[in-house]
């Protein structure tokens, strides 16, 4: 059976890798499309994100990378898919995923979404999440690959940090002002 795991991967973090992962044990194959979306601004172009899945997925023998536009239905039709995979982390995400799921189901009734438990150390892990640590320089590499956090550091002309610090203390705290005599 093919499944394809469609999404935005902007970029691919540590989490989609572990249902990449999974995904590729459970299935005969497994096509990571990334979805381009003229309507939103993403960090990096559909090119870069395709590059980015495929430099951190080549070891699997098992995963093609692609990207695609248009409805995921469309997409599995033409590739022969019967199976559309998605991790699920958190309550909230349910809601959407559902949804989501019946719509597709409305539009292709042989094509079922098989979802996956996100493996608990990545259940608060979102790519916004890993853009916004990044933006202000903070360590990322905990999150996403190795090629893809030079990338987004790059992208934020920040420098990465060189280990996870948490500041002391004592920087948060404004000294009180000595009053001279
Ligand atoms: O990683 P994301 O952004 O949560 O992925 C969402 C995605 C790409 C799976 C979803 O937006 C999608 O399938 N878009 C393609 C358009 C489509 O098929 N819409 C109908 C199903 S809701």
């Amino acid at each position: 059976m093919i499944a394809i795991y469609p999404g935005s991967f902007d970029p691919i973090t540590l989490g989609h890798l572990d249902i990449i992962k999974r995904g590729s044990r459970l299935f005969e194959g497994v096509i990571v499309a990334v979805l381009c979306n003229p309507s939103k601004q993403p960090l990096f172009d559909v090119e870069a994100r395709t590059a980015q899945i495929r430099a951190c997925t080549g070891h699997l023998s098992n995963i093609k990378v692609d990207s695609f536009l248009g409805l995921t239905v469309d997409y599995a039709r033409l590739h022969h898919a019967q199976a559309l995979l998605r991790g699920l982390r958190v309550l909230s995400d349910f809601e959407k995923e559902l949804q989501m799921a019946h719509t597709n189901k409305t539009l292709m009734e042989e094509l079922e979404t098989v979802f996956l438990a996100t493996s608990n150390e990545y259940s608060f892990l979102s790519s916004s999440v890993v853009k916004e640590i990044a933006r202000f320089g903070g360590p990322i590499d905990h999150l996403v690959p190795e090629n893809v956090a030079r990338e987004i550091y790059r992208c934020y002309s920040k420098t990465p940090p060189t280990a996870i610090t948490n500041p002391k203390p004592s920087a948060l705290v404004t000294p009180p002002h000595k009053v001279e005599p």
